[in-house]
């Protein structure tokens, strides 16, 4: 996809957390599309954040979609629930326990009525998607190792959103390819350019002195 189509969607992880709601109204303001939420659950990653009931929260304090990233063992355990929180898109990892049937737990997403996307975290094959894409809107390419906040960038993710760019065109599938682990001022031409549509950010924007103009420069 062409600039000009792109989303940012800063993450909540490197926030304090005792201010989520004032975080969330102040990046709405400053014009973000989406809100990026990461549920951990200190087993599949080791780090645990917060739940469904958060996301309950947040939903009164922004009229943005709720981009909720499920890094946890069991999500298809929780997926009616955080369905029912407000989430707007709802996105699951290949490597949960529950991927090994990934076309089962993205349906059940879709069958709430909300946006399925795969994650994939940086060692695993883009082709692990090859046999869903017709059943979800978006692939999440994991441009670290989950569990933190204020990581480096793995280079290795360009040619993971080049692969899955060029296999979306191929198939003709509308899909979002969001990108999620530090991405900041430095590098987000080069994710653009490989194929980018959704730029995840958590600390280039939520820790920046002006978020508002973190973001305008990051949609570009
Ligand atoms: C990592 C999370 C990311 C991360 C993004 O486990 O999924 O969303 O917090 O934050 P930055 O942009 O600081 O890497
Ligand atoms: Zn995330």
């Amino acid at each position: 996809m062409g600039k000009g189509m792109i989303k940012v969607a800063p993450s909540l992880l490197t926030a304090d957390f005792a201010y989520l709601g004032d975080t969330v109204k102040t990046l709405t303001e400053a014009g973000a599309d989406w809100i990026h939420c990461d549920v951990m659950d200190n087993v599949f990653v080791p780090n645990m954040s917060f739940g469904q009931s958060m996301i309950q929260s947040l939903r009164r304090v922004t009229h943005l979609p709720l981009d909720v990233h499920l890094m946890l063992v069991h999500p298809d355990k929780y997926i009616g629930a955080f369905a029912d929180s407000g989430a707007d898109v709802i996105t699951v990892h290949t490597e949960s326990h529950s991927g090994i049937h990934l076309q089962r737990l993205v349906t059940s997403i879709k069958q709430c009525g909300k946006q399925a996307g795969v994650a994939i975290n940086p060692a695993t094959h883009p082709d692990a998607v090859e046999f869903v894409y017709e059943d979800i809107d978006l692939v999440l390419v994991m441009s670290v190792n989950p569990g933190y906040g204020g990581q480096k960038f793995l280079p290795q993710a360009l040619r993971k959103i080049e692969y899955i760019a060029n296999r979306a065109a191929q198939l003709g599938k509308a899909l979002e390819i969001e990108v999620d682990g530090g991405v900041n001022l430095a590098n987000y031409k080069s994710i653009r350019d490989a194929g980018a549509t959704v730029l995840v950010a958590g600390h280039a924007v939520v820790d920046a002195d002006d978020p508002a103009a973190v973001i305008a420069t990051l949609r570009g």
